[in-house]
């Protein structure tokens, strides 16, 4: 029996971890025969727990969510509580705190899905962002000084280990092993970061040579930026610190359509801590409520959870059962469509059952 903690949040986090959850359960009824069991636990945590208890979670949730398998996530970020509170409170100190190194952002432009750029096909666009999600921009190194003087300070600190960089290399090239282009395209900042970028492309080189099947490249980001969108089809893995990934993988997600296409997994590598599992995308505050937040960043999530657990056949029959729907133009508004997110989780549902893993 799998155990999954589920963290909904705030803005659309309920909205769509709840459609999530439906094509979980009806994904691990089809794939009963392969015997996937699981419970869920669901926490509060998030902005109005803040408001009532003056935190986003527990002193004691990380040991809470430490007995579970997996973590299934929504999105944190509300207009009552600063950004730097919610997200530091709640998401990060899991990412952190349990070590989650490698945040993996797939995006692929599915049939049936109207793109952003003219004239580029399903096959142009299928990228995934290998994103360092422990150190670097995020490592929250740093401090104010001189406070409301006109001399007021802020330092942000980068911070790069090699054994950091050289496990999010070395999973980047292992995962384009498995992919038919075999590239690896490593994103830094080395003409103006000349300390992190520079050990980052050091690393990734070295790491490199003992892949001599795989081709790498080096990019500065605001060329990766510029190429995404110009040649999207030259681009298959992307390894990126943490912001650079950050940034590139909303590129990416709207290259798939919309924000709301595109999921993640926040993986823990060493087996001692759960993984997090969640849309790419935020709260959604302008859209909250409307019933229109696109659920397929979260249900593809979910898929990447059962991938994950060990449940490669249900994980396959939701990633059948979207594109499917999507090939059908039952979709959200973001996304061109006028289906309403229950209506594209019902299709989504319904097709489970016909899809061939
Ligand atoms: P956002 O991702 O919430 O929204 C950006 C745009 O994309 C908005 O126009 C929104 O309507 C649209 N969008 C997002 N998800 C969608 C979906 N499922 N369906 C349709 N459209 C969708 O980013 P933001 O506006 O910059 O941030 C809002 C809040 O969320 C902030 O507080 C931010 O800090 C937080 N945030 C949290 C996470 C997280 O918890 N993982 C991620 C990103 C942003
Ligand atoms: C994401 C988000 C978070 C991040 C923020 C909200 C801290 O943008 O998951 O992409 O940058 O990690
Ligand atoms: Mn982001």
């Amino acid at each position: 029996m799998r155990r999954i903690a589920v963290i909904p949040g705030d803005g659309v986090g309920p909205e769509v971890v709840d459609l999530g959850l439906r094509v979980l359960e009806a994904a691990a009824a089809v794939a009963g025969e392969t015997g996937f069991h699981y419970e869920t636990v669901t926490f509060p945590w998030g902005s109005d727990f803040y408001l009532e208890n003056g935190a986003m979670m527990p002193p004691d949730a990380l040991d809470q969510l430490a007995a579970f398998d997996a973590i299934y996530f929504g999105a944190v970020g509300s207009r009552d509580v600063p950004d730097d509170v919610t997200l530091w409170g709640l998401r990060l100190r899991i990412v952190q705190g349990f070590d989650q190194a490698i945040s993996l952002r797939p995006a692929k432009l599915l049939p049936g899905i109207r793109g952003p750029l003219a004239g580029r096909r399903p096959d142009d666009i299928d990228v995934i962002v290998v994103r360092e999600n422990t150190e670097g921009e995020y490592s929250g190194v740093g401090g104010f000084a001189h406070g409301g003087t006109p001399g007021e300070i802020a330092m942000q600190t980068t911070v790069y280990t090699r054994a950091c960089i050289s496990r999010t290399a070395r999973y980047a090239f292992e995962l384009a092993r498995t992919r038919d282009a075999r590239r690896v395209t490593s994103v830094t900042k080395s003409n103006a970061s000349l300390h992190a970028s520079v050990l980052w492309d050091r690393v990734v080189a070295e790491v490199g040579e003992d892949y001599p099947d795989v081709a790498l490249e080096s990019l500065l980001v605001d060329a990766a930026a510029a190429r995404l969108i110009l040649d999207p089809g030259s681009i298959d893995v992307v390894v990126a610190s943490n912001l650079h990934g950050d940034v590139l993988s909303d590129v990416t997600g709207a290259l798939a359509g919309s924000l709301g296409m595109a999921p993640s997994a926040n993986l823990h590598l060493d087996g001692r801590f759960p993984s997090m599992f969640e849309p790419v995308h935020g709260s959604a505050l302008d859209i909250v409520g409307q019933g229109i937040a696109n659920p397929v960043g979260a249900i593809l999530s979910a898929a990447m959870m059962l991938e994950e657990l060990g449940a490669p056949t249900a994980a396959a029959r939701i990633t059948g059962a979207v594109a499917q729907t999507c090939a059908r133009g039952i979709c959200t508004p973001d996304v061109g469509g006028s289906a309403t997110s229950g209506e594209v989780t019902d299709a989504i549902v319904a097709a489970l059952d016909v899809v061939e893993t």
